[in-house]
């Protein structure tokens, strides 16, 4: 049968046999009961107006922009998929659970009210009245009428006052207001797209008294948190479709960005032979965490399809490579270089210390590999826990939280 003469039932048991296959490439499992629930709900009834081929694509469906911006979708199947995985690895099971999830669509409350069971209970709550209303609509015209519906911005406690076993977040945040901690049970599970260093990952975040800690993170991208804990990102660019991404209050000296590209380009790179498939996101926080302890300034390149075709940048990806920008040099981590079916990780620089700036970002990636590729832990300490309690790790002070990002306890002592 061909995609356009399917039906439902036919197109969704297609997505989820793609997204099946989309997690083993990862190295992930589809959990059953996630692909179960995936196999259950109509994704189109939460996506009006759409044909029904493109509901079952395995991308966000947008639905508002503000400008360019957007600010509400139907999140990808894929990441909801992998962040209902993380949700159930750290609560064993999510039958009976009592889920509350932050940015509203329906599509996921759905999914969770599949998962938690007759005896376990979901809350959505939307800061946009647009986007509850229609999420209400959907939910009931799905036959999931026992979802509450709320309208708030989820900076703050959502009325009335109670405790969930998991909160998951869909959109994505900079920092982690009480609210978010003091609303789970302890021992309950926080799934939160979180921005560190400049890097989004999705984080299972554990609540164990007043701290949180991660048990797994996972790569993704989500529209920004709205309200009160907004937070803006800035671009700057450097050159023709070549820009900067900065996180709000992080400056740079304007007078060093001109011409910056125009400097001889230096390199280095790794001596690394690694297999396809190698998932390199750690790498990036791990040379996060690494290069603001060592040369202040981490930034974030991103660039259009057209100055990497032209070869005014080649980074390791388009759209959040690592790079810094210290005393007028730019280095930043270079496209992979392969050399039969294996590659190689390499740094590019331009400016005064190009050679030595490119040098330096390859022995912190030679480090990790032969560390063995450790994933990230993140703690999430309250804003006065004093500098003795931190864990070792580099430290990220927040609004709300004091933030600790470690590779593994074998690094003790070398945040
Ligand atoms: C990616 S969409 C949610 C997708 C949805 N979970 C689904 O099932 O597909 C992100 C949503 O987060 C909402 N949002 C952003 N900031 C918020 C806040 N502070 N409180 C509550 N909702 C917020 C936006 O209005 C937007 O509708």
């Amino acid at each position: 049968m061909s995609v356009g003469t399917m039906g439902s039932e036919g197109l969704r048991n297609a997505m989820v046999d793609r997204l099946a296959a989309d997690h083993a490439a990862k190295g992930l499992t589809l959990r059953p009961e996630v692909e179960a629930a995936m196999r259950a709900v109509p994704r189109e009834l939460f996506t009006p107006g759409l044909p029904l081929e493109q509901a079952y694509e395995n991308e966000a469906v947008l639905k508002k922009l503000r400008g360019e911006e957007a600010v509400s979708s139907v999140s990808a199947p894929f990441l909801i998929a992998e962040m209902l995985g993380q949700a159930a690895d750290a609560l064993g099971s999510l039958a009976g659970r009592h889920a509350l999830e932050i940015g509203s669509g329906g599509y996921n409350a759905s999914l969770l009210r599949e998962l938690v069971g007759p005896s376990g209970s979901v809350t959505t709550v939307d800061i946009d009245p647009e986007v509850t209303d229609r999420a209400a609509a959907c939910l009931a015209a799905a036959g999931y009428n026992d979802v509450t519906v709320v309208c708030a911005d989820a900076e703050h406690p959502i009325a009335p006052a109670r405790r969930y076993d998991l909160i998951i977040v869909t959109a994505g945040a900079w920092d982690i207001p009480p609210a978010w901690r003091d609303q789970l049970t302890d021992g309950g599970v926080l799934v939160v797209p979180l921005r560190t260093f400049g890097i989004t990952k999705s984080w299972a975040l554990r609540r164990r008294g007043d701290r949180l800690v991660s048990e797994s993170s996972r790569q993704c991208g989500f529209v920004s948190v709205q309200g009160d804990g907004a937070q803006q990102v800035r671009y700057v660019d450097i050159a023709d479709g070549v820009h900067l991404r900065l996180d709000e209050g992080q400056q740079i000296d304007p007078t060093v960005l001109d011409g910056l590209l125009a400097h001889p380009r230096e390199e280095a790179w790794a001596g690394a032979s690694l297999p396809p498939r190698t998932v390199l996101i750690d790498l990036n926080l791990w040379l996060a965490t690494r290069l603001t302890r060592e040369a202040g300034e981490f930034v974030v390149l991103t660039a259009q399809k057209t100055a990497i075709e032209s070869g005014i940048v080649a980074p390791s990806w388009q759209f959040g490579t690592p790079a810094t920008l210290h005393d007028g040099t730019f280095a930043y981590r270079s496209a992979l270089r392969w050399t039969d079916r294996r590659f190689d990780l390499g740094a590019y620089a331009h400016g005064a210390e190009a050679a030595a700036a490119a040098g330096r970002m390859v022995e912190h990636m030679r480090a990790w590999v032969d560390a063995g590729g450790p994933p990230p832990v993140l703690h999430v300490l309250p804003t006065h826990a004093p500098d003795g309690d931190l864990p070792d790790g580099a430290v990220l002070d927040k609004r709300h939280s004091r933030l600790v990002l470690a590779f593994t306890s074998k690094e003790k002592g070398t945040p």
